[in-house]
């Protein structure tokens, strides 16, 4: 998979690709980040990539052509690509689209600054629009290194063990069951017994119960869009029963 990302400030994406799991991924060649500046396809004495707004207003916004040119550029190279762009307008990113966008053979992420893009960029080029969330940040990069970090680890080959991601919240519809390492006592509190049964089946009904405590408890509407089996639907209906049941005593 590779990711071409464009913006006004590649510098943005050094560090984080560089570190860590997605540094390794990169250096074993599992993924590639390719960064490139829209000024380079800038054009005039002072390479303007940005403009007054129409009609007045507060800002700058991102001038059309020469992001054309980058993301012709980039298409060019991966005409298979898809075109993303990065907005607090588009649909919000979930972990179902980070698994759905690892299949595809590249990514060019479209950063914006300032007031955003000329609209035509949207009309033109653009196959998607990606939220990572309802706040604004001042510029898409941010934004573009959290899509690559949740779309890689569905790469085959960037995590060590592919087990973690299908273990994690959200990749079966809900929140991730509590996890516990050494010390077994810290500070009064120790770790649930059955974790050191060796009894794998009472190990994952466990651990089945308290994601869907979990879930109940802090993300109530994942349980909607989530398929349960009957001993689920049994587990929640006694938990609802344990909550009506009046206090003792
Ligand atoms: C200050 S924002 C522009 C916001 C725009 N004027 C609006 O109100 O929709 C500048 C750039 O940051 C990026 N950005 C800001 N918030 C974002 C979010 N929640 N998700 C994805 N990208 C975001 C986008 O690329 C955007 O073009």
């Amino acid at each position: 998979m590779i990711f071409d990302v464009l913006t006004l400030f590649p510098g943005i994406l050094t560090s984080p690709l560089q570190e860590s799991i997605l540094g390794k991924a990169i250096a074993a060649k599992a993924l590639a980040v390719r960064t490139h500046n829209i000024r380079d396809w800038a054009e005039g004495k002072h390479l303007t990539a940005d403009d007054t707004p129409y009609g007045g207003g507060d800002g700058m916004v991102m001038k059309p052509e020469p992001i054309a040119g980058a993301v012709r550029a980039a298409k060019e190279k991966n005409p298979k690509a898809r075109v993303v762009m990065l907005t607090p307008q588009g649909k919000v990113f979930r972990q179902a689209d980070a698994v759905r966008l690892s299949r595809e053979p590249g990514l060019i992420l479209l950063c914006g600054r300032y007031e955003g893009f000329d609209e035509r960029v949207r009309t033109t080029l653009v196959d998607e629009e990606i939220s990572i969330g309802d706040y604004v940040l001042t510029g898409g990069e941010l934004g573009a290194l959290i899509l690559i970090d949740a779309i890689a680890r569905h790469i085959p080959g960037v995590l060590g063990s592919q087990g973690s991601a299908e273990t994690d919240s959200f990749s079966d519809g809900l929140l991730e069951y509590p996890q516990y390492t050494r010390p077994f006592e810290w500070e009064g509190q120790k770790v649930p017994e059955v974790l050191l049964s060796g009894n794998h089946a009472a190990i994952e009904k466990w651990r089945r119960q308290q994601q869907l405590i979990r879930t109940r408890q802090r993300r109530p509407d994942l349980l909607d869009q989530v398929e349960l089996s009957e001993d689920d639907q049994k587990f929640l209906h006694q938990l609802e029963r344990n909550d009506e049941r009046p206090p003792q005593g």
